[in-house]
């Protein structure tokens, strides 16, 4: 055995240790805790100090929790329908077809993403325009602000369809946690009727105390890029049974808000129907997820909106805030990564 397979092989043991866990959750975390909030996010902080004076529109989500479902909310089936809406066969068999004849030649890129495809870009402006308001509204940003601690970015706003591709879960499909940064809110909305056959997301109710900093020790052997550090079903049932687990079933307009670094969970498996899904990722300027390359005078999920035309402090900083320099210069994305690979615990 050479010293590198050696270090790691303590190092995976101290990483199952009940006094590293401990150590992780009442020493480590509060202190990374307090410094992503107060200094990585100093401006993001402010901004929610500002914004959370006066108003009340939010869900909360309690300390001890990174997920919430919600039913029957009007503005949420009112997205919902205008989405669905604007969709006709002629814009799904336009999408099938660009699913069929997509090809997985780049090794880098993630292999398995042959059943789901963002369709939001195709959608008329009047839709994408209501769907961009919805992602600022108040309810919103509020309750991503009220769970993140700081002011959100929006990183994310697709609208998936994903049909039957397969007999058996992959990629996605099987439990993960993105593993872009410290934390972070999605809204994952039903455009679609959901049930048990057109794949419905499946979480974890139960917050882990760790967040990111815990991880379920066997993953997917020899991974793809797509599959990496992600765990089959068989292995997850081993750690926890199905009484533990949720799922976003339901009618048009059901959601669920969830912490998707923070959170096991797995989806989109459509066994006989095709699914659509609205979703919205609030993360913060250090997450991995970044818009560097694109034209930052335009809101990269929808480039007719100019940095230039969106007065409101808010806004501006939901759609259009990267990193600063020093952040930049630093690579804070990877050093955060960095220390959640060092520092988790493995179970
Ligand atoms: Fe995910």
């Amino acid at each position: 055995m050479n010293i590198k397979q050696y270090t790691k092989e303590k190092l995976t043991k101290i990483k199952e240790n009940k006094i590293w866990y401990y150590f992780i959750r009442f020493i480590f975390i509060p202190f990374f805790n307090f410094v992503w909030v107060n200094v990585i996010n100093f401006e993001g902080r402010l901004l929610a100090i500002f914004y959370q004076f006066k108003k009340k529109n939010f869900y909360k989500i309690n300390k001890h929790e990174d997920v919430k479902l919600i039913e029957n909310d009007p503005d949420f089936q009112e997205i919902a329908t205008k989405i669905k809406r604007a969709i006709d066969e002629r814009l799904i068999n336009q999408i099938k077809n660009d699913l069929f004849s997509k090809k997985f030649d780049d090794p880098s890129k993630n292999q398995y993403n042959d059943y789901r495809k963002d369709f939001f870009p195709l959608l008329p402006d009047d839709v994408k325009d209501e769907v961009v308001k919805f992602a600022l509204s108040e309810k919103n940003l509020l309750t991503a602000t009220k769970y993140l601690k700081v002011f959100p970015v929006i990183k994310k706003i697709i609208v998936n369809l994903n049909i039957p591709r397969s007999d058996k879960e992959k990629g996605a499909q099987l439990w993960h946690k993105d593993d872009f940064g410290y934390k972070s809110l999605d809204i994952f909305l039903a455009v679609s009727d959901i049930d048990i056959n057109n794949g419905p997301l499946y979480f974890l109710k139960a917050k882990n105390p760790l967040g990111v900093f815990f991880k379920i020790k066997k993953v997917v052997k020899n991974a793809l890029p797509g599959e990496r550090n992600k765990v089959t079903l068989d292995i997850f049932s081993n750690y926890y049974n199905e009484s533990e687990i949720g799922a976003l079933i339901g009618k048009s307009g059901t959601s669920v808000y969830v912490d998707s670094f923070t959170k096991y969970h797995r989806g989109g498996f459509c066994k006989s129907k095709d699914r659509i899904m609205l979703r919205i990722s609030y993360q913060t300027p250090d997450s991995s997820r970044g818009n560097e390359s694109y034209d930052p005078e335009k809101f990269s999920y929808y480039p007719k909106i100019l940095k230039k035309d969106v007065k409101n402090i808010f806004h501006k900083y939901a759609m259009f805030k990267t990193r600063n320099k020093f952040f930049k210069f630093i690579k804070i994305d990877n050093i955060i990564l960095f220390l959640i690979k060092i520092f988790h615990y493995k179970m």
